[in-house]
C-alpha cells in the first residue's frame, strides 16, 4: 500500500510504504512513542496551571508513570529490532496545541482545572485506543512479551482516566459550575 503523508513542519508530501503487519506495528509503536514524549513535554506546563492540589498530584504521578511508559516503548522497540523514533504524531500535537490555546483564554482558576482535565482525558482516550490496538496486534503476531508490556501501560492509562473522572466529578467541575 502506498500512502501520502504531509510533513507537519515543512508541509512537503512524502510517501510511506507499509506492506506487512510488522510495518504497521512498527508505525503504531512509533506513533505511541511520539505521543508519549510530546505528552511528557507538555505535562509541566499543564501542571503549572492546575489549581487543585488533587489535580497537581495526579499529574505528578502520571508524569512518573509516563516516563516509565516511554522506557517501556523503548524496551519494546529493542525487542522488535526497530527504532522507536519516527514521525511526529500530529493528532497528539493538535490536542496539546488546543489546550495551550484554551488555557491562554481561560482566566478563572477552577475553569482552568476543568479545561486541563478535559484535555488530559482526550489524550488518555487516544492512548487507551492506541495501546489497545498495539496490544492486539502484538498478540496476533505471537509477540507475547511485547503484548504484556503494552497491556501494562494500557491498564495504567485506564486508571489515570478513571482518576481524572473522579477528580472532575468531585471538585474541579463542581467548583467551576458554581463560579
Ligand atoms: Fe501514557
Amino acid at each position: 500500500m502506498l500512502c501520502f503523508r504531509q510533513h507537519p513542519y515543512n508541509k512537503t508530501y512524502y510517501t510511506i510504504r507499509m506492506t506487512t503487519m510488522n510495518d504497521f506495528m512498527e508505525h503504531t509503536i512509533q506513533e505511541l512513542y511520539s505521543a508519549e514524549t510530546q505528552a511528557l513535554e507538555a505535562m509541566p506546563q499543564l501542571m503549572e496551571r492546575a489549581q487543585s492540589e488533587q489535580l497537581r498530584q495526579a499529574f505528578q504521578q502520571h508524569q512518573t508513570e509516563t516516563e516509565q511508559q516511554v522506557q517501556r516503548l523503548e524496551q519494546i522497540a529493542q525487542q522488535m529490532g526497530i527504532d522507536p523514533e519516527g514521525e511526529t504524531y500530529i493528532a497528539m500535537q493538535g490536542l496539546i496545541e488546543e489546550v495551550q490555546n484554551l488555557l491562554d483564554e481561560v482566566e478563572d482558576t477552577q475553569v482552568a482545572d476543568a479545561a486541563i482535565i478535559a484535555a488530559a482525558q482526550k489524550m488518555e482516550h487516544f492512548e487507551i485506543a492506541a495501546y489497545g490496538t498495539a496490544r492486539t496486534l502484538a498478540q496476533q503476531a505471537g509477540k507475547t512479551e511485547v503484548a504484556d508490556l503494552l497491556e501494562q501501560t494500557l491498564q495504567e492509562e485506564k486508571q489515570t482516566d478513571e482518576k481524572l473522572t473522579t477528580i472532575a466529578t468531585s471538585s474541579a467541575n463542581e467548583k467551576a459550575a458554581q463560579a
